[in-house]
């Protein structure tokens, strides 16, 4: 095991915050355990002559940090967020704004059962009218493994197994024994990006929705609240903003209006 000096911890820590906003000061067994093996089978004999290449390599950079951050998601995670959507958000663009041009924004997609959850339960919602709708669900996420995994939809039989049955059939289909992918019909419903929440937020236009879900249990509370604020901004009056359930806003300085736990509006 190839361990890290504090110097070299310090600047992968603040490498990261400055870069990401994600915080690894707690995470140094992770940064050991993650990149260790990378850094002496590439060649460097310590981790600060990796850290300075990569210093000077962005792209590179987006790797390491998909080594280092946590993707994990799955299907129907914290469901009541895409109940709510179905029953209170579809309706409010459809009847209330009689808008036919979705925008919600799948803020730290990951492999893309989120994204393609929502963009399920729109195209279920929308039914015989979504030819006559603009209905494709923006996903982004930094890190370009989960990116290219959700563009390719693949998933394990067991990650799509507590969805509806109808709607495993409807939207998957079988590429083997173990696994499914989510049919062309649904992909072209999901636009998959890359994007920084740390970056300026420069959107044509405003967003319905932003489901900014499990991410910003990376951040500190200044990165939080500046994010928090970039997405109240960039939604339109009455645009709803779910978070993780372990998530939490207290403490933030916002504007959002509490609707129910980890759903907030723009009032
Ligand atoms: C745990 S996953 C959350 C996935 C999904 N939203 C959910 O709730 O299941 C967190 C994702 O946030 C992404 N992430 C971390 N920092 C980010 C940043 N600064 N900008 C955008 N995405 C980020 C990670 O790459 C990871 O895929």
């Amino acid at each position: 095991m190839l361990y890290l000096t504090d110097e070299e911890f310090n600047f992968i820590v603040k490498l990261m915050k400055d870069s990401y906003g994600v915080n690894l000061s707690q995470k140094r067994p992770l940064i050991e355990g993650r990149l260790g093996n990378f850094v002496t089978e590439h060649g460097y004999k310590t981790y600060m002559d990796y850290f300075k290449y990569l210093q000077t390599q962005p792209e590179e950079l987006v790797n390491i940090v998909s080594k280092l951050t946590t993707n994990h998601t799955y299907f129907m995670r914290e469901n009541e967020h895409f109940q709510f959507y179905q029953d209170t958000v579809l309706p409010w663009i459809d009847h209330t704004l009689k808008s036919t041009d979705l925008r919600v924004w799948s803020a730290a997609c990951s492999s893309g059962q989120e994204p393609y959850t929502i963009a399920l339960i729109t195209q279920n919602y929308l039914g015989s009218k979504a030819s006559s709708w603009d209905s494709t669900i923006l996903a982004s996420d930094i890190s370009m493994k989960v990116l290219s995994q959700a563009k390719q939809g693949i998933y394990d039989a067991t990650d799509i197994e507590k969805m509806p049955p109808e709607w495993v059939s409807k939207w998957f289909k079988k590429v083997d024994d173990n696994h499914y992918q989510v049919v062309d019909a649904l992909k072209a419903k999901v636009a998959y990006r890359y994007f920084n929440l740390l970056d300026d937020f420069n959107f044509k236009k405003p967003f319905q929705a932003i489901f900014c879900r499990n991410v910003m249990i990376y951040f500190d509370l200044p990165t939080k609240e500046a994010i928090v604020n970039k997405c109240y901004n960039a939604m339109l009056p009455g645009g709803y903003f779910f978070i993780g359930h372990s998530e939490s806003l207290s403490g933030c300085n916002h504007k959002f209006t509490y609707v129910c736990p980890s759903v907030y509006r723009k009032e």
